[in-house]
């Protein structure tokens, strides 16, 4: 079992962090007394707002997560404006392609979901496996662990992301270096903002608030857990699916037939 990571003093980063999960994160980070975190996003207005509204040991940088060129710049002028990182948390993400989804909708999933994660691993593990010490928490997501009937791509590319998180933290123990893993179902971000009744993520079950999702976080740290699921019953699904595969799928086609006949009844 992996250390425990003790937040006090550190150096954070969060990707994605502009708003919903990943701003939750930030604050939490910042309330069990990080020294710095900085976020980063897409656009630079949000950025900055947020960056403001989490105070004065907050600074945003604005890049795309999916430039490899970018993450790799962005990692070492963080660690010469603050010090060595501490925590990198990898949580930008993206909801597209509906159904079996287009190429557009693969590549950008496959290059926010997964890519990202590789070229902040690349740029800062060898910093970390220096210092003998840091932690690299990767957002997937229960459909990494289970499914989301809603879409592929987005489904396969975050079965890739706790794939991928699986190895780092096998693979780099030695260095010192921990992981770790997150997997909500429903979060109330801007991501969910649009989903109706018949989303497969509603029918799945009750939504939770970012918060949550920052408290599950900080409490997986503390107890040195790699999956962090701020939903308990992911678990026990997982375990169902482990168990009876074919007994799995059949439930799932079953929540599928329920989903098609609400949408069928315009709900
Ligand atoms: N909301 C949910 O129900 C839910 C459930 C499971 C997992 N997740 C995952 O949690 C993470 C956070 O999602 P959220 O729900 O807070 O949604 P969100 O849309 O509020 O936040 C995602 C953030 O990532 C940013 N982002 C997207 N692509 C980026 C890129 N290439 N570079 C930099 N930033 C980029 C977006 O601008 C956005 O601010 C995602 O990885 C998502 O897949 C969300």
């Amino acid at each position: 079992m992996p250390e425990p990571f003790s937040i006090p003093g550190t150096t954070a980063v969060v990707t994605g962090a502009a708003g919903g999960i990943g701003l939750a994160i930030a604050r939490r980070l910042l309330h069990q007394g990080a020294a710095r975190v900085v976020i980063i996003d897409l656009d630079a207005d949000r950025v900055a707002a947020a960056a403001e509204e989490l105070g004065d040991r907050a600074d945003g940088v604005a890049f795309d997560v999916a430039d490899e060129a970018a993450a790799a710049a962005a990692v070492a002028r963080i660690e010469e404006d603050h010090g060595p990182i501490d925590l990198w948390c990898s949580n930008a993400g993206v909801a597209a392609g509906e159904g079996l989804g287009d190429d557009a909708a693969w590549e950008l999933s496959w290059r926010v979901h997964v890519m990202a994660h590789v070229y902040a691993a690349r740029a800062l593990f060898p910093r970390m496996a220096e210092r003998g010490r840091g932690h690299f928490l990767v957002t997937a997501s229960a459909a990494g662990l289970l499914t989301q009937l809603d879409s592929a791509p987005y489904t396969a590319t975050k079965h890739g992301a706790v794939a991928l998180a699986e190895w780092l933290a096998i693979r780099h123990a030695d260095d010192g270096i921990s992981v770790s893993c997150l997997c909500p179902q429903g979060v109330n971000t801007a991501m969910t903002a649009g989903d109706g009744g018949t989303s497969a993520t509603r029918l799945g079950g009750a939504y939770i608030e970012p918060e949550d999702v920052g408290e599950a976080v900080v409490a997986a740290l503390h107890a040195g857990r790699f999956l962090v699921l701020p939903h308990p019953e992911a678990a026990d699904y997982e375990q169902r699916r482990a168990a009876d595969r074919d007994r799995w799928l059949e439930g799932m086609r079953r929540a599928w037939a329920t989903i098609r006949a609400g949408a069928a009844r315009g709900e």
